[in-house]
C-alpha cells in the first residue's frame, strides 16, 4: 500500500499555512533550557509569536518540555481562522537519529488531521551534508510511522495525515533530501507490505509474481525458476524444503546493473512464505507469526526496487529463495539427505532448520554463476538470534572485517542497529554428519546450543571464499509495538541500512 501521506517542502511563513496542525521543532538545550528552532534563521517569527498563548520560553517551561526526540505537546492556538492545533516537537540534538524519532512522533500527532505543517527542523546548515542526512531521517520517520497495513473493512484508528508540509525559507534546496527519505521509506514499506500479507494469499508463486512486478516497474532484469526449472538445474535444497507444500517453490533473480559498476554485490534473501517447521512441526505459539519468514526476501526486493532511483554505483543481484515449509506426506523427513546446487550433500536432521537450506542453494548458485565480489544474505534465521539480542538489534556475522564494519556503520546511520557475533571455529565440529558432507543442525551438545552461530557457520560453507556477511533478523524483523518509525508487524529491518551501504 503506497504511503497515504505526501510530504513536501513549502515556502513560509508557518503561520500562513492552511494546515490544521502547526508545529515548531524544539531542540534539547545545551544547558537546562531547551531552545526553539523555528526556522533556518532560528527565531520564532513575530507574527506567530503574537498568536501563541504565551512567550515560547514560558510555554516550554510550563509544559516542562525538554526537547527530547519524539517528545510532543499540543495546545490550541487562535490564528484568526478558528482554533488550530499547535504542537511543539522535540528534536533532541538535531542529528539524524533524533530527527527520525521526531518525524515519527510528529506523524503520530498528525494522525486524523487534514494537513500538518512543521517549520523545517534540519540540523546543521540547510543544504549541508549533516542537515540533509537529518532531514532525510525526519522524512523516513514521518512516513514509516504513518505506514499502515489493514485488511479490515473499516479502518480502525485515525488515518495518517494526507499532507505534511515542511516549511522552509528556501524549499527548493531541500527537495533532494526529502526525496531520498521518501525513496528509503518507500522501499521499506514495500518490504513491510509483502511481509504483512497473510500466507493464504502469499504463496511462493505470488511472491515471485510480486518480484516480477517490482522489477518491471524499476526497469530491472528478472528471472524466475519454477519447480520444473529448479529440478532441471539441480536446486535440491529449495525443492526439498518446498516439497511438503501444495504450492511449489521458486527462485527469483533480480538484477540492477549501472554503467561501469564499481563491484558486484549479491544479496540473498530467505523467502519462506510460511514456516510450519515441516515434519519437525512448530508448536502453535511459535508458528503463528511465521508469515513473516520471508522478510529476508522482502528486504532484498525492497533494496533492489530503489537502487536505480538512488543512483547506486554498485552492480547488485538479488536472489530470493522462496518456498513454503509445510507439513504433508510430500514433506522431507528428518534423516533425509539432500544435494544442493553445488553438489554437496546435507543431512536434514531437523526440517525446521529450513532457511539455511534454501539459502545454501542460492549461495551455491551465486558463487558458481555470478562471480560476486561480496555476498550478503538476509534471513529470519534463528530464534536464538532473537533470544540473544531481542527485537531491537540484528545479529551480524561475517568473514570480512571491513565489510562488517561498513554494514555496522550503515546501520548506525539508518537507525537499524547491528551487533557483530563471532563465527566460533570450534563450533564448526557440531555440523558434522555421519552420512553427508554436513548436517543442517548441530549434532553434538558439546557447546550447548549456539543456534545462531551454528546456522551462520553452516552458511559460511556455501560462500566459496567470497567475502560474506549474514544478517539474522529474526528479532528486529517484526515489531510487537508502535515505536518511533516502527509499526506493529513486519519492519523491513535492513532495507535502509543496505541501501545506505550501497549508495553512500
Ligand atoms: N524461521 C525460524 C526462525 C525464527 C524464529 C524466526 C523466531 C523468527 C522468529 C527458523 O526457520 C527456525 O525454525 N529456526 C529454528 C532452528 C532450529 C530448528 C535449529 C530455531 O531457531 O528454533
Ligand atoms: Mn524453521
Ligand atoms: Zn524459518
Amino acid at each position: 500500500m503506497p504511503f497515504a501521506t505526501e510530504i513536501r517542502p513549502v515556502p513560509g511563513p508557518l503561520i500562513d499555512s492552511a494546515a490544521d496542525l502547526l508545529a515548531l521543532p524544539v531542540a534539547a538545550g545545551s544547558s537546562d533550557q531547551p531552545a526553539a528552532v523555528a526556522s533556518a534563521a532560528g527565531a520564532v517569527p513575530a507574527d506567530l509569536a503574537a498568536r501563541l498563548p504565551g512567550p515560547l520560553p514560558d510555554l516550554i517551561a510550563h509544559y516542562e518540555f525538554a526537547g527530547r526526540p519524539g517528545e510532543t505537546v499540543e495546545f490550541p492556538v487562535d490564528l484568526g481562522r478558528g482554533l488550530v492545533r499547535f504542537a511543539l516537537v522535540g528534536v533532541g540534538d538535531l542529528g539524524a537519529r533524533d530527527l527520525r524519532r521526531a518525524g515519527a512522533a510528529f506523524a503520530r500527532s498528525a494522525r486524523g488531521r487534514e494537513r500538518a505543517a512543521i517549520a523545517l527542523p534540519a540540523g546543521g546548515a540547510a543544504g549541508s551534508g549533516a542537515g540533509d542526512e537529518a532531514l532525510t531521517a525526519f522524512v523516513e520517520g514521518a512516513l514509516l510511522a504513518g505506514y499502515t497495513f489493514s485488511l479490515a473493512a473499516e479502518p480502525k484508528r485515525p488515518r495518517p495525515v494526507p499532507l505534511v508540509e515542511l516549511v522552509a525559507d528556501d524549499p527548493g534546496r531541500h527537495e533532494a533530501a526529502v526525496a531520498r527519505g521518501r525513496i528509503l521509506a518507500g522501499a521499506t514499506a514495500l518490504a513491510r507490505d509483502l511481509i504483512n500479507t497473510p500466507s493464504a494469499e502469499k504463496d511462493p508463486a505470488w511472491l515471485a509474481a510480486r518480484a516480477e512486478e517490482v522489477a518491471g516497474a524499476a526497469g530491472l532484469a528478472v528471472e524466475v525458476w519454477d519447480e520444473a526449472d529448479l529440478e532441471r538445474d539441480g536446486f535440491g535444497a529449495i525443492l526439498a524444503v518446498g516439497g511438503g507444500s501444495a504450492r511449489p517453490p521458486r527462485l527469483v533473480r533480480v538484477e540492477y546493473r549501472p554503467e561501469n559498476p564499481e563491484r558486484h554485490v549479491v544479496l540473498v534473501g530467505k523467502g519462506i512464505t510460511f514456516d510450519t517447521g515441516g515434519l519437525s512441526l512448530k508448536p502453535n505459539d511459535n508458528m503463528k507469526l511465521m508469515k513473516t519468514d520471508m522478510s529476508g526476501a522482502a528486504v532484498v526486493l525492497g533494496v533492489l526496487s530503489a537502487l536505480a532511483e538512488l543512483g547506486s554505483p554498485v552492480r547488485v543481484t538479488g536472489l530470493l529463495a522462496i518456498a513454503e515449509n509445510a507439513f504433508s506426506g510430500g514433506a522431507q523427513r528428518p534423516g533425509d539427505v539432500i544435494t544442493t546446487f553445488g553438489g554437496r550433500t546435507v543431512e536434514v536432521l531437523n526440517t525446521d532448520a529450513e532457511g539455511r537450506l534454501v539459502l545454501a542453494d542460492a549461495m551455491d548458485y551465486a558463487v558458481a554463476e555470478l562471480a560476486p565480489d561480496v555476498i550478503v544474505d538476509v534471513a529470519t534465521l534463528t530464534g536464538a538470534a532473537k533470544l540473544a539480542l531481542g527485537t531491537g538489534i540484528g545479529a551480524l556475522f561475517g568473514t570480512d572485517d571491513e565489510l562488517v564494519a561498513r554494514l555496522v556503520a550503515a546501520g548506525e546511520r539508518s537507525g537499524e542497529a547491528l551487533w557483530r557475533m563471532p563465527l566460533v571455529e570450534e563450533y564448526r565440529a557440531t555440523l558434522r554428519s555421519r552420512v553427508a558432507d554436513l548436517a543442517n543442525i548441530g549434532t553434538s551438545a558439546d557447546f550447548g546450543r549456539p543456534g545462531a552461530t551454528e546456522a551462520a557457520l553452516f552458511l559460511r560453507e556455501f560462500t566459496g571464499g567470497v567475502p560474506w556477511a549474514h544478517l539474522d533478523i529474526a528479532g528486529p524483523g517484526r515489531s510487537m509495538a508502535e515505536s518511533a518509525e516502527l509499526t506493529k508487524g513486519g519492519t523491513g529491518f535492513g532495507t535502509r541500512l543496505l541501501l545506505r551501504w550501497l549508495t553512500e
